[in-house]
């Protein structure tokens, strides 16, 4: 019997995609124990935005969530998302950070880590590549994971080229993580054939949504194709801009006699645990009606809808929606001069933000922002094809090059942890406390010193009560 396995990501990407990752532990303790039967392939529980949602919104310490699920889910992979040289944060830290980053996450209870770069520069996983390695147990999983997106220079050649880099550079697992969900059925067959062939003994794995309502299909060829893993979310929680659902795909496969590894009583106990909670966040309008439909917009204009509406709201802002039609055309002219970059964070909001300039301003690139000026210095990385000469000119000056050598490489200094140390004092119990203040210092600290004032609270109480 063929095989392809499931991983869950309602902890991690379902709710970050529909209720901007507010779910608090308490939302979801009481199924771990449940879920830990399932016969997942894993469970996306961590990283991506959850560490900073952790801190900023539910107060919550994101490393004491990990250790939780762990206890609770003691026979499952736990999985997370991590932006490679940028760990969940927006900036690259140095290789020292995101060595100990790495070092914290899998002692703390992880054991998958998809690691990827916005533009697929793979020189910025390698470091966490690295420290996977050096760090890893029996049960870790290093996982290249390749930011999937359409244009001239993104063929199926260069995918393959890419997963064959991965392999090379020692990952275990690939992943194809397609984050507009605009990957369509044929493409996903050409690319995990064709992916198969050239690494075949290497599990593959496929990371979509629902955005544009092609999912379903896409998984179906893929799964026909041979992939190994595809991400799924539970019903409940699923569809719209997040996963395709994972009850639905195990009645699919079962008919299709593919196992997938999942227990139907205890899945369909995970659905109905969140049924609940789904309604909750629909009264209290953390979950918007406009998440949960499709939008094929992203098909018609080529640019991911979480970027659209961006764009609608700034223009709205600036009372300039006249100059909507124009913006969106502009953009991929931006992206093509910036040679064809992925539109996801950080990536969308540059080229985003640069075509609305140059519609409003009436002549492109008269005004240029800094990021799209750190762009073309190579500061993010190399960019994926070849970019407007005349822009790079204009930006690094006749003859100008990008610095061709990863910013971060010669910085192994620690002076980060001691600059943490120094800041936080008493705050800091542990080598995640300081971890959290490099990542989000702002909200780490704020975050320590309520805990402090709660226990010195809950301190005061006893002794009066005493
Ligand atoms: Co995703």
């Amino acid at each position: 019997m063929k095989q392809t396995l499931i991983t869950e990501t309602v902890l991690r990407d379902a709710q970050q995609s529909l209720i901007a990752t507010r779910m608090p532990f308490s939302d979801f303790e009481g199924i771990l124990s449940e879920m830990d039967k399932a016969g997942y392939y894993s469970v996306e529980c961590w990283g991506g935005a959850t560490f900073d949602s952790c801190l900023r919104y539910l107060g919550e310490d994101p490393w004491e969530r990990l250790r939780n699920i762990r206890t609770a889910m003691p026979n499952t992979r736990l999985q997370m998302l991590l932006r490679g040289q940028n760990l969940l944060g927006y900036k690259h830290y140095h290789d020292d950070v995101v060595e100990k980053f790495v070092e914290l996450s899998i002692k703390n209870g992880i054991d998958v880590i998809r690691i990827f770069d916005a533009l697929n520069d793979f020189r910025n996983i390698k470091t966490a590549l690295e420290a996977t390695k050096k760090y890893a147990t029996k049960n870790t999983v290093a996982s290249g994971c390749i930011s999937y997106t359409q244009s001239p220079v993104h063929t199926v050649e260069k995918y393959v080229q890419m997963c064959k880099e991965l392999k090379e550079m020692g990952f275990d697992t690939i992943c194809l993580k397609d984050m507009a969900g605009t990957m369509s059925p044929y493409e996903a067959e050409s690319l995990i054939k064709g992916i198969k062939d050239a690494v075949g003994d290497m599990p593959l794995v496929l990371h979509t949504h629902c955005t544009t309502g092609m999912a379903y299909m896409t998984l179906t060829k893929a799964i026909e194709s041979g992939v190994d893993v595809i991400d799924c979310a539970t019903s409940a929680m699923s569809n719209g801009t997040s996963q395709p659902a994972t009850e639905t795909m195990f009645y699919a496969m079962q008919q299709y006699g593919i196992n997938c590894g999942l227990d139907e009583k205890v899945i369909n106990k995970v659905n109905d645990f969140f049924k609940p909670m789904k309604q909750k966040y629909i009264d209290s309008g953390l979950l918007n009606p406009k998440s949960m439909g499709t939008d094929s917009q992203a098909l018609v204009y080529k640019v991911p809808g979480g970027m659209l509406s961006n764009m609608i709201a700034n223009l709205k802002d600036m009372g300039a929606m006249d100059k909507f039609d124009e913006a969106l055309a502009e953009i991929p002219s931006v992206r093509k001069d910036l040679g064809y970059p992925p539109l996801v964070t950080p990536l969308s909001q540059m080229v985003g933000n640069q075509a609305v300039v140059n519609v409003l301003m009436g002549e492109r690139y008269k005004q240029i922002s800094n990021e799209v000026k750190n762009y073309f210095k190579g500061e993010y990385g190399i960019a994926p094809g070849p970019v407007s000469k005349e822009l790079e000119e204009k930006i690094l000056g006749q003859g100008g090059q990008p610095t061709d050598c990863r910013i971060e490489d010669s910085k192994r200094t620690g002076e980060e942890f001691t600059r943490a140390k120094e800041a936080l004092g008493d705050l800091a119990r542990s080598e995640e406390d300081l971890m959290s203040y490099i990542c989000f210092p702002d909200q780490a600290k704020k975050f320590l010193e309520d805990r402090k004032a709660k226990e010195e609270n809950v301190c005061t109480y006893t002794i009066e009560e005493a």
